[in-house]
């Protein structure tokens, strides 16, 4: 049964701007599903529906339904989601240690002395070094990368079954970005979780990800395992994807 599944999913904006159309997609527990495409495909689009985030203004059609929850997914709860800009999803006025705290009070229902040590051990838990002494920092005595894994910290506060990363690692440096890519992927494997990353590195993405979907225009151009659909992709514009991407690169 799986975990997430999408039917005929279309976002529109506004009366003229189809973010997205008749997108079918499943998503086994613990699947690691990375979404690619140019700018504008639809990917922050789909991903933000997933978790219940798009603007009130959106009109969308279709279904995402849980079968495996047996109920719709909470963000928060049964999803996390770690956004582009570390910088601007945490609070600069409040310590990163209460920031992931709040998260445990408010979703858990847990007390503050109880989410405070959560919060110790989760920030111990994204390796951030001395997690007792980090959590008192505020988000501006940390460097990018660690700022992301304060988000990703929060983002796992309730154990949820699907992690949600938009470009979670774009604005970082591509040496903190392998670290961040690989402490998703150790949380993922140790607990886990299902993964839907947008990226648009496509190495990565093919590194990090079982399985690729490809997106244009807001319509899934295909999809599959990560390794045949990089090495022999079925769609001309994939190949054309993954030759501007290498040609990018050399
Ligand atoms: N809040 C919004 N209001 C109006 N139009 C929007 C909004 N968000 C996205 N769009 C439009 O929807 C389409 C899909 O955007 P989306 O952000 O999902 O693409 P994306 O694949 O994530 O692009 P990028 O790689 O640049 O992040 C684009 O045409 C975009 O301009
Ligand atoms: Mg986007």
């Amino acid at each position: 049964m799986a975990l997430l599944s999408v039917r005929g999913l279309g976002v529109r904006y506004g009366n003229d701007v189809h973010a997205l159309e008749g997108v079918d997609l499943d998503l086994d527990a613990g699947e690691r599903l990375a979404i690619i495409g140019e700018s504008g495909s639809g990917k922050s689009t789909l991903a933000r529906a997933i978790a219940g985030l798009l603007p009130p203004a959106a009109k969308v059609e279709g279904s995402i339904s849980w079968p495996e929850l047996g109920r719709a997914a909470q963000n928060g709860r049964d999803i996390g989601f770690v956004f582009q800009d570390p910088a601007s999803s945490l609070d600069p006025v409040m310590t990163v240690g209460d920031q992931v705290a709040e998260v445990a009070h408010v979703n858990l229902d847990m007390a503050w002395p109880a989410a405070r040590r959560l919060a110790v051990e989760l920030l111990d838990r994204v390796k951030l070094p001395e997690p007792q002494a980090t959590a008192k920092a505020y988000p501006h005595q940390l460097s990018g990368g660690q700022k992301q894994r304060v988000a990703i910290a929060a983002a796992i506060v309730a154990g949820p079954r699907l992690l949600i990363a938009d470009e979670a690692t774009s604005a970082l440096d591509t040496i903190v970005q392998a670290e961040i890519v690989s402490l998703i992927r150790g949380l993922a494997d140790e607990d886990g979780m299902a993964l839907l990353f947008v990226s648009h590195d496509i190495a990565l993405a093919a590194n990090l990800a079982d399985t690729i979907a490809v997106f244009r225009h807001g319509r899934l151009v295909e999809t599959g395992a990560a390794e045949p659909l990089i090495a022999a992709p079925a769609s001309h514009y994939t190949r054309a994807l993954l030759d501007a991407y290498l040609g990018l690169d050399a």
